[in-house]
């Protein structure tokens, strides 16, 4: 008898030909007895996607397995609905060319909480109607780690038999050591329950091993943001946000900003913003603003210090200094603007490895990272959130960047084709 789903790792472990080591405990699941039903038909992956970073993380996977793998595997991917404006999430789907989600839990803000329940509970019906036999859940919001506790713990009949999915988690191993993060909280659960950790970078495979996640747990891949990139680039050379903004072969900087450790606090921001303002006294700075940041900048008084796009041959033309407010721009535009700037300060993850492919010197306003090899390997310089850190931090950017340019091991475009391959053998294998 042959089990309709993927294994879970209790009986994952019995195909893999390496015994398991270290201290790694297993989930509790149930055991799935084979059954012989649908030997040959594709297995359904759902492929979890709930905040703006996550839309580039999910979408080589998608087209992965399309490209690769549509007769082997059936992917469906759920929106839970944490980012719900067109600007945070539709436009990716959009630039992404992804298909519309086959379910939306329409989640929206809310403390971390409730946020956190809403998806628990509405994940929780998904998995039950659409019975999957492979959840992929990828990065750190909320989603991911609600959507991975779910997986790890719940029990699905299917064909008389009860078990529950296997559970991948992409970008996995990251870790800041700042259990104050949200995200640090959220990737080391998420890891803790997952069945196959897919990591971007060496240093990620070493924090899961100390963590006594046994190696072949543990997948190198690369990243697939980068693969959404190097996808994306050619529609980026050819877009119109330069020429809209009037700044195609002028200099200018880019800045995002939306950590609530740096825009919740009144005079965090204040002295970001100040030294933006430094740096922008010589070029624009672009700032396109994330929900919170700009209702923080409201409600703070500091929208004096920004500047805006002026009217001019029916473009909206940046200005020749300032810290100029965007909307949030959609992943096409952003990258379009960003491979082209002389520097970008940021408090994303993200965006420091985009800016590290691109060869772009970044500044990360933060006070740690969870991705040390944007830094040793990349563009990136861990600036902090002083003036002088910021303003130092930008000269060391600058002047690493002129010296080697370099990109990290394995970021080549095809972190999701290895995703695949790996969720194919497994798939493979149960037949
Ligand atoms: C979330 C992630 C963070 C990620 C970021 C990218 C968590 C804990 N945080 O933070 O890791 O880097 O996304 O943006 O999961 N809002 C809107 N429209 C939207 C979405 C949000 O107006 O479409 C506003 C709401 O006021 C909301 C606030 O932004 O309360 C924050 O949204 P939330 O999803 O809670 O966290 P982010 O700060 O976006």
């Amino acid at each position: 008898m042959k089990s309709s789903l993927v294994l879970a790792p209790v009986l994952a472990d019995a195909w893999s030909s390496e015994a398991s080591s270290g201290s790694w405990t297993e989930p509790a699941v149930s055991r799935r007895a084979r059954a012989s039903s649908d030997d040959e038909a594709p297995k359904r992956v759902l492929l979890v996607a709930g905040a703006r970073p996550n839309f580039m993380k999910v979408a080589p996977i998608y087209w992965a397995v399309r490209e690769t793998a549509a007769d082997r595997l059936e992917i469906e991917i759920v929106h839970t609905g944490q980012h719900y404006d067109a600007r945070m999430s539709d436009d990716f789907f959009r630039d992404l060319r992804l298909p519309p989600p086959i379910a939306n839990l329409n989640v929206g803000s809310a403390s971390h909480a409730v946020q956190t329940a809403k998806i628990l509970s509405g994940f929780e019906e998904v998995l039950h109607e659409r019975r999957p036999d492979v959840v992929v859940v990828v990065g750190d919001v909320n989603s991911t780690l609600a959507c991975a506790l779910v997986t790890a713990k719940i029990e699905i009949e299917k064909d008389g038999i009860v078990g529950r999915p296997l559970l991948a988690h992409v970008e996995a191993g990251l870790r800041s050591r700042d259990r104050a993060m949200p995200e640090e909280v959220n990737r080391i659960v998420a890891d803790a329950v997952s069945d196959e950790l897919f990591t971007t970078c060496r240093d990620a495979d070493d924090n899961l091993r100390s963590e006594g996640v046994p190696a072949e747990r543990i997948h190198f891949v690369g990243n697939p943001m980068i693969d959404s990139l190097r996808r994306c680039l050619s529609a980026a050379e050819s877009g119109r946000w330069l020429e809209t903004l009037g700044l195609r072969g002028r200099t200018y900087g880019l800045c995002t900003l939306h950590r609530p450790s740096n825009v919740d606090r009144p005079e965090v921001l204040r002295t970001i913003l100040d030294a933006l303002g430094e740096i922008a006294a010589e070029r624009p700075i672009l700032l396109p603003l994330h929900p919170r940041t700009r209702a923080r900048i409201e409600s703070f008084g500091l929208g004096r210090r920004l500047t805006h796009a002026k009217p001019g041959n029916g473009n909206a033309v940046a200005p020749r200094r300032g810290i100029v407010a965007l909307e949030p721009l959609p992943y096409v535009g952003m990258l379009e603007v960003l491979r082209s700037a002389d520097c970008v300060l940021t408090d994303s993850g993200g965006i420091p490895e985009e800016a590290t492919a691109l060869g772009v010197p970044c500044v990360t306003l933060r006070e740690n990272t969870e991705r040390p090899v944007t830094i040793t390997a990349g563009t990136n310089v861990l600036a902090g959130v002083s003036r002088r850190g910021i303003l130092d931090g930008l000269r060391e950017a600058k002047e690493k960047t002129a010296r080697e340019p370099r990109v990290p091991e394995l970021w080549d475009g095809r972190a999701g084709e290895r995703i695949v391959a790996r969720l194919c053998a497994l798939a493979e294998a149960r037949r």
